[in-house]
């Protein structure tokens, strides 16, 4: 039986702002809303994701793509740091003094993205993820928030996904708000999937919209360490750095499986009838594929 989860509880850990919600532990309302004004540069980069997605792994590719001292290991620098998150920036980075091209996550909807976005047309990558490994992703993560002492069981984080009261809000609003409006942005779409069906590709489809020339054997070492193993012990790329306030890291950790399908080992029949109900209702005629198994390949 799903718990009762009161607003009390919900607003202990998230803040709502034009629909979505924040994680308050991280951020503040002041933040986001002036994010509205951040100054954009035509070479700036974002990639944008709803949370569990693909972000740290696409944050690796990326950086191994721009940075040589990334791919043959003779620099140090995190991630995080490479590609800080535009709404979570709880070191205060400041963004401006960064030189050109700059590197930005962010898992933003559009319509709050920087005013400037529509005038200087930065890149940006949007990487996507089937809802469902999306949700049962998002139930582990949700373990390793700190300040909520008695994470939610699997019932309860189903009904408050399934109805968008989630840290980035709604999956089905955040995918097709983006997804309606990619005409207004210069935009590449990349989904979890076919990055895991075939990296190579995935990372060279990459290099071209950013327009970064690697030759076979850079291409190759990208790939290679961007792979889920690789990435599980690299201190640069894993998140294990993260303060145990910030996500506790005896409760979780960022690479868990790094599977496509795993919701089918979780979600009852009944769960599986209702969400593909919900994604019918709200994705509508939407022309975007999801592959929800890497080996029956059916798509919807
Ligand atoms: P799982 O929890 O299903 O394992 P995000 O970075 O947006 O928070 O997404 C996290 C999800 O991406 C996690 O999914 C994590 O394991 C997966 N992931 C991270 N790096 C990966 C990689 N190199 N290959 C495949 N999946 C990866």
């Amino acid at each position: 039986m799903a718990k009762d989860v009161s607003e009390e509880v919900i607003n202990n850990i998230l803040f709502n702002y034009k629909g979505t919600y924040f994680a308050s532990w991280v951020t503040s309302l002041q933040v986001v809303k002036d994010l509205e004004h951040m100054e954009v540069r035509e070479s700036d980069v974002f990639l944008v994701t709803y949370p569990k997605s693909g972000t740290v792994w696409t944050q690796q590719i990326l950086s191994l793509i721009f940075n040589e001292g990334h791919r043959n290991g003779t620099e140090k620098i995190e991630n995080v740091n490479r590609m800080p998150w535009i709404e979570y920036n709880p070191n205060n980075i400041d963004f401006n003094s960064r030189p050109s091209p700059r590197l930005f996550t962010t898992h933003l909807p559009y319509y709050l993205m920087p005013r400037d976005l529509k005038s200087k047309m930065p890149k940006i990558i949007y990487v996507c993820r089937n809802p469902k490994d999306v949700l049962v992703s998002f139930y582990h993560f949700y373990k390793m928030i700190p300040p909520l002492k008695e994470p939610f069981d699997w019932e309860t984080f189903f009904n408050l996904y399934i109805s968008g009261r989630v840290m980035g809000g709604s999956w089905f609003d955040h995918v097709s708000g983006w997804y309606t409006h990619k005409d207004d942005f210069n935009i590449l779409f990349m989904t979890y999937e076919e990055m895991k069906k075939d990296l190579k590709p995935a990372v060279k489809k990459i290099c071209k919209f950013v327009d970064i020339n690697l030759d076979e054997e850079a291409i190759d070492l990208v790939v290679e360490k961007a792979t889920f193993k690789e990435m599980k012990q690299d201190p640069l790329a894993n998140y294990i750095f993260l303060s145990n306030d910030i996500a506790d890291k005896q409760r979780g950790v960022f690479l868990r499986k790094g599977t496509v399908g795993d919701w089918k080992n979780i979600m009852t029949v009944a769960q599986n009838e209702m969400f593909d109900k919900v994604y019918k209702e709200k994705m509508g005629d939407l022309p975007i594929k999801f592959l929800w198994d890497l080996n029956e390949e059916n798509t919807s």
